[in-house]
């Protein structure tokens, strides 16, 4: 995906203090841990496991989440492929920011389409770009249903709901696949915090 540049004259420039200065300032590297999954398949519950505990270790981190993001910044956004291009989109931007800030940048968003989640690692940089997918059947996110979301998107009540009447495109290459019907939340991030370990992240 190409967006084309409609202002002139803007140019990227670099700061007094730059990334590193700050990474080294934190004891830690700027990244995006970029969760995808089906709703209910648990990423926002993982990744604010794993932010609490980052936390405890000494070690910046946020979480950006659907339905905080949503709330704001994204508000005027509904979830039609264009909307959740658009949504994934600006997401994508601000965690690129607030990795470049050296923050552990959690996000925790459907994001159903593979040219998305291909476009975000383009934007934010190979290295800086982990894809976390949690990998949970259907049936396990419909039994579940936290918000109760799947019973009105079969009664057809929520339209376009992902799973039932619009596509989830599974991860081909992810950093890492958490498998939700064999692991529970505290095995899940240890999986990841083994990775940033082994990544040098922290
Ligand atoms: S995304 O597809 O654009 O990445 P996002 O993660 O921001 O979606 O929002 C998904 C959350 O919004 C779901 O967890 C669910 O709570 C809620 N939601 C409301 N309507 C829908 C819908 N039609 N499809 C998917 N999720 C929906």
């Amino acid at each position: 995906m190409k967006i084309k540049q409609k202002s002139e004259n803007i140019k990227w420039h670099e700061h007094k203090v730059s990334s590193k200065d700050r990474e080294k300032l934190l004891g830690q590297k700027g990244v995006v841990l970029w969760f995808t999954g089906l709703s209910g398949s648990g990423k926002s519950t993982i990744a604010n496991e794993l932010a609490y505990k980052l936390h405890k270790m000494g070690k910046l981190a946020y979480v950006l989440d659907g339905d905080n993001i949503r709330y704001g910044l994204n508000k005027n956004l509904g979830f039609s492929p264009e909307d959740r291009d658009e949504n994934i989109r600006r997401i994508c931007e601000v965690s690129k920011l607030f990795a470049d800030a050296g923050i552990i940048t959690c996000t925790a968003f459907i994001s159903p389409y593979k040219k998305m989640r291909n476009f975000c690692r383009e934007i934010v940089g190979p290295r800086k770009f982990f894809e976390i997918y949690c990998k949970a059947a259907l049936q396990t996110c419909e039994k579940r249903d936290p918000k109760g979301l799947y019973k009105k998107a079969r009664g057809g009540k929520v339209k376009e709901f992902t799973g039932i009447s619009a596509p989830y495109e599974e991860p081909e290459n992810p950093e890492i696949i958490i498998d939700i019907d064999k692991y529970d939340i505290k095995e899940s991030v240890e999986i990841i915090l083994n990775k940033l370990r082994k990544e040098k992240i922290i």
